[in-house]
This record gives C-alpha cells, sequence and structure tokens, in this order.
C-alpha cells in the first residue's frame, strides 16, 4: 500500500477519533467522559462528576520482525487499526522489533542475525530507531505502519517520514541505525525478547496485560479490537460496537 493511499482511510476514520478540537454537540452525553480533551472542552458542559480516567489501560506488547508477513499483517491490519479507532486511555502499545534473531558478542559489539536475512535486521533497527528519536508512541507508529504497509520496510522511511512525520530528522535515525545507539537499543529489544514467560514459539507474539495465552494470542489476531473492548474496564469507547474477522496468515516459527 503506497503512503499516500492511506491519508483518504484516516480522513475517515478522523471523525471516530473526535479530532483535535473536539465538537460537543454531536456527541452523547454519556461519551463526554470519554476523553480528557472532551471533558475539559467548555463547549461540552460535562457534567462535574466526569472523573477521568477510572480504569487503566490494557496493556499490549508486540513482539515481532519486520520483515515476517504474519508480523505486518497484525500490525497493518489490526493493532494499527484498534490503535486509531481507541482512545488512548483504553489502549496501550509497546513495540519490540526483535522477534526470532539472534545476537552475538562480537569482541565488544553486538551482531544480530535475523531470521529473514540482514534486511530484516536493518528493518527491526530502522524502526528501533525511529521510535528513539520521535518518542512519542503517536508519531512513530504511523511511521511503521507506513514502512510495514508498503512495498519495501527498509527502502520508504524518507517518504513514511514526510507523509506522517515530517518534523523528524531522517539523518539522526539513519546515524543511530549505523551507530553505537542502534546496537545498544536493539540489545534491549533482545534481553526483553528473551525475558518473555513463557518464551515465545513464533511471532507475532502478543503480550497482554503482562501475560501471554494461546487464547489471548488467537483472540488478538482474529479481532484485536474485540478483545480490547472486552477487556478494557472503562467506559466503552464508541468503537467498541463492531468489529470483522480477517483470516490470519501462518506465524513465522523460530
Ligand atoms: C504505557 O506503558 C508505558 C510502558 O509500560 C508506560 O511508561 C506509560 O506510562 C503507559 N501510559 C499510560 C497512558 O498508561
Ligand atoms: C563482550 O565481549 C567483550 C570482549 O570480547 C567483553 O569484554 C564484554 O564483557 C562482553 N560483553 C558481554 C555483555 O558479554
Ligand atoms: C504526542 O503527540 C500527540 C499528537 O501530536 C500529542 O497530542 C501528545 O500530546 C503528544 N504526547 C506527548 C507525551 O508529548
Amino acid at each position: 500500500m503506497a503512503p499516500a493511499a492511506l491519508l483518504p482511510l484516516l480522513a475517515l476514520l478522523a471523525p471516530a477519533l473526535g479530532g483535535a478540537s473536539p465538537a460537543c454537540d454531536h456527541r452523547p452525553a454519556q461519551l463526554w467522559c470519554r476523553s480528557p480533551e472532551v471533558a475539559a472542552a467548555a463547549a461540552c458542559q460535562a457534567p462535574s462528576g466526569c472523573a477521568h480516567p477510572t480504569a487503566a489501560p490494557v496493556e499490549l506488547s508486540l513482539f515481532y520482525e519486520s520483515l515476517c508477513p504474519a508480523c505486518r499483517r497484525f500490525l497493518v491490519e489490526q493493532l494499527f487499526t484498534a490503535w486509531l479507532l481507541l482512545p488512548a486511555e483504553a489502549l496501550n502499545i509497546t513495540l519490540v522489533p526483535y522477534g526470532n534473531a539472534q545476537e552475538r558478542n562480537d569482541s565488544g559489539k553486538w551482531q544480530f542475525q535475523c531470521q529473514h536475512g540482514p534486511e530484516e535486521c536493518l528493518g527491526n533497527m530502522i524502526e528501533t530507531c525511529l521510535m528513539h528519536e520521535a518518542k512519542n508512541f503517536s508519531t512513530y507508529f504511523p511511521v511503521i505502519f507506513c514502512l510495514e504497509s508498503g512495498s519495501s520496510v527498509t527502502k520508504t522511511l524518507g517518504a513514511c517520514l514526510q507523509v506522517y512525520a515530517p518534523q523528524l530528522d531522517g539523518d539522526r535515525i539513519a546515524a543511530c541505525v549505523r551507530g553505537d545507539t542502534g546496537a545498544a537499543l536493539m540489545h534491549r529489544n533482545a534481553q526483553l525478547t528473551e525475558a518473555l514467560d513463557p518464551p515465545h514459539q513464533y511471532v507475532p507474539w502478543v503480550v497482554v496485560n503482562g501475560k501471554h495465552t494461546d487464547e489471548l494470542q488467537a483472540q488478538a489476531e482474529t479481532s484485536l479490537l474485540g478483545l480490547i473492548c472486552r477487556l478494557y474496564q472503562g467506559e466503552k469507547p464508541e468503537a467498541c460496537g463492531s468489529s470483522g474477522i480477517p483470516e490470519a496468515p501462518p506465524r513465522c516459527r523460530r
């Protein structure tokens, strides 16, 4: 999918997100407490009992590798969509690009070997350095979505930045990718992945609220939006009404 092709999608979904300046007139009163922005907006005349937030977000960690087809599909079709549709109070996402890679200490320097070859290692590194430079999830996730949904994960950073995060400096990301910072960050990803309990058997590997079970994994792959909607203890977000059930490609065994 070309990055530009996503703009209409984003525009289409924008009303569901609430937009930057919340308009209250079209929202039912029970939704006033749904986001701090809406609750705070004077025009909303939100009731004083609009306490917020009331529930912790569902914590989702995705352990993946940049070129695994099932990872790309999960990230693009399930995770990005769920993130777009749900308010930040409901879903907190951590991305760990490493997956079935291996590392070794080559006279003091970490060297990485990836399941789908050097290009996958580069893709993992680009995404890791992008996250490090951008810091803000809302800034880097659309860029990662753009990379993973396009024809090449490793050759489209410039184009994706231009569309989704023009304020980021591509040269700084490139320097991180080539340098010690990238290697140190990737080593951290390796440690996080190796620390998984139970250990991952394939990727994408989903951990929800600190837990991985076959059932959670299957539900996440079938309808992540539905799973988060079920698990979130706060007021049901608007998007928690319907969710499609796409067929999943096979996982990439380590
Ligand atoms: C999301 O999770 C991260 C990592 O666990 C944490 O640092 C952050 O505070 C969480 N954000 C929210 C809004 O809970
Ligand atoms: C990596 O190897 C170097 C030298 O070969 C050694 O000094 C260093 O302690 C090793 N680091 C780790 C984390 O094993
Ligand atoms: C992250 O970026 C979003 C969108 O630009 C912004 O609304 C939010 O305040 C930022 N968060 C932080 C912690 O800077």
